[in-house]
């Protein structure tokens, strides 16, 4: 009896040593992991732990120097002022910025400098709009493609298009593809739901509101009540631990133990997992022990994930002309030009739907193009980059257009941590049960109680691929693990 005791005292002891045992543990520092452990303090929930696999807490929110400020590789925009959880945190605290150019005039460029109708390009352009703001029409099922394509072409059978070129036409129906894929992070728009982005939420106000020249990153501030508030601050640093990356959950015990990779273990009644959706798809195998029940995984397999990449060109000044208010470089692919770059090193060009002014940044362009069209970007050295965007800009706007100085890019498809950019729903993703609520649902041990709790974008019902979504979802398994907490 004695020596059982003193075995099992030996035990705990041993394992105190090892291992350091938690209520909660979060994977992920990034927006709904930061959130999630926020809102834990808050409610005097002390015994928690983030690990995070990065040597930066952040995640899909990635701020770094460039130029004479601060820009983002991740997340860059605030949309919507109302119904976003973020605006309306922060927006009474901070000067946000409008994006001067929301409602601005288009700049339709050819890709090979030539002239065309521009008043016709107008209408085109006015036409494709007009289908992008009704089609997430709960009616409808099936593609954001199809639904765009089927009216597109029926309009302009009729007047006032049917004097329009089809060759035109095309272009612009590339060009809006490319932007859409933009958007979404698609390869392709047949790729997209109407279903579940037309039952999604949305908000109202300014799509496209800034953090001027301080980056998103700012939202961490606020995120932990240093701003406005810093005598209520909570210290969700000190609870976090980076270079911490997470390769096995065992979770079906009495205790569920986390493993990372520099052998280091934790213990954990509660587990709130973030990793991205990307993430899940390459690794939940082998993260999983048990691995998840079908109803999880075959949510995680057949939902779609993103990657959208950026790049930011700086010139010593604008070239463009000042006074017109444009909000981006739009190139229209010639049939010609595609025929011609495909298959030579400059093939990725045709990606490259726009180049984008940056607010508070008016020597910047941005340029943002979807990452799995493009395998081998990851080689590509910044001098390349510059060249061929070099190259482009001068052949479709002046051949007077000066070589950027300096340029930055992401690859968020090869970060391990991240995998891409992200999620997305395709036409059969409901019927295979990839919803967003199907990937926030816990996972139960055995004894019947969820024991894994999963927040992140990915799991946002109304607001998937968003900051705030991702924000909500950190705030909404922080309220799962409270009452689950007996
Ligand atoms: C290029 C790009 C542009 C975007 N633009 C916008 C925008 O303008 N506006 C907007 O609202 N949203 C935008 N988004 C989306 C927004 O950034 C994301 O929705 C949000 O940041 C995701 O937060 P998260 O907490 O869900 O995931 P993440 O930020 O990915 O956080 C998860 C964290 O988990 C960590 N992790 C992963 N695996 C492990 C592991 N095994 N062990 C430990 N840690 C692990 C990761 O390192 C990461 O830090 C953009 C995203 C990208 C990529
Ligand atoms: C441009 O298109 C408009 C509308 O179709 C047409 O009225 C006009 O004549 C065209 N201009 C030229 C120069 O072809
Ligand atoms: C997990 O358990 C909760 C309550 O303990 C229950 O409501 C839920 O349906 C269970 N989930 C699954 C997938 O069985």
């Amino acid at each position: 009896m004695k020596v059982a005791l003193y075995c099992t005292v030996t035990l705990i002891i041993l394992l105190l040593h090892t291992s350091h045992g938690y209520r909660t543990v979060i994977v992920g520092a990034g927006l709904s992991g930061y959130s999630a452990a926020a809102r834990l303090l808050e409610r005097g929930v002390n015994d928690i732990l983030v690990l995070e696999a990065e040597n930066r807490i952040g995640g899909r929110v990635h701020t770094v120097p460039f130029h004479n400020g601060r820009i983002d590789m991740g997340a860059q925009w605030v949309h919507g002022q109302q119904n976003n959880i973020i605006y309306e945190m922060v927006g009474a605290h901070f000067p946000f910025g409008d994006s001067a150019w929301e409602n601005a005039a288009d700049m339709f460029l050819l890709s090979d400098g030539t002239a065309r109708n521009q008043t016709q390009i107008a209408q085109l352009a006015h036409l494709a709009e007009g289908i992008m703001a009704v089609v997430y029409d709960p009616s409808y099922t099936g593609s954001f493609g199809s639904f765009f394509e089927y009216h597109y072409w029926n309009a302009l059978n009729n007047e006032p298009y049917r004097a329009i070129p089809r060759s035109l036409a095309t272009k612009v129906q590339h060009f809006y593809h490319t932007y859409t894929n933009n958007f979404f992070g698609s390869k392709s728009w047949f790729d997209i739901s109407i279903e579940i982005y037309a039952n999604a939420g949305y908000t109202l106000g300014s799509q496209w509101v800034t953090w001027r020249d301080s980056g998103f990153s700012t939202v961490f501030e606020f995120l932990s009540k240093r701003r406005p508030f810093p005598q209520q601050a909570l210290d969700v640093e000190s609870k976090i631990l980076v270079n911490k990356e997470v390769t096995n959950i065992n979770w079906d015990g009495a205790v569920i133990t986390l493993r990372c990779a520099d052998n280091s273990q934790y213990l954990a009644d509660y587990v709130i997992f973030t990793g991205s959706l990307g993430v899940l798809k390459h690794r939940h195998n082998t993260l999983f022990t048990p691995t998840l029940p079908a109803r999880k995984t075959s949510a995680i397999q057949y939902s779609d994930y993103g990657s959208l990449e950026k790049i930011f060109l700086e010139f010593s000044a604008p070239f463009w002309d000042q006074s017109y208010n444009f909000a981006e470089f739009s190139i229209l692919w010639t049939e010609r030009d595609i025929a011609e770059l495909t298959g030579t090193s400059r093939e990725w060009l045709i990606h490259i739907g726009y180049f984008r002014r940056i607010d508070a940044f008016p020597t910047l362009l941005g340029v943002f193009f979807i990452g799995a069209r493009i395998p081998d970007f990851n080689a590509f050295d910044q001098n390349k980059i510059i060249n061929d965007c070099h190259w482009l800009l001068s052949r479709a706007y002046t051949p007077n257009v000066p070589r950027p100085i300096n340029a930055i890019r992401s690859n968020w498809i090869t970060l391990r941590n991240f995998m891409g950019a992200y999620s997305l729903f395709t036409p059969t993703s409901a019927y295979y049960g990839a919803t967003p609520s199907r990937l926030a649902e816990p996972v139960n041990g055995s004894n019947g109680r969820p024991r894994i709790f999963f927040a992140g974008e990915h799991t946002s019902q109304l607001f998937s691929g968003y900051a705030n979504g991702a924000v909500e979802t950190g705030y909404r398994a922080a309220a799962e693990v409270l009452s689950a907490v007996v």
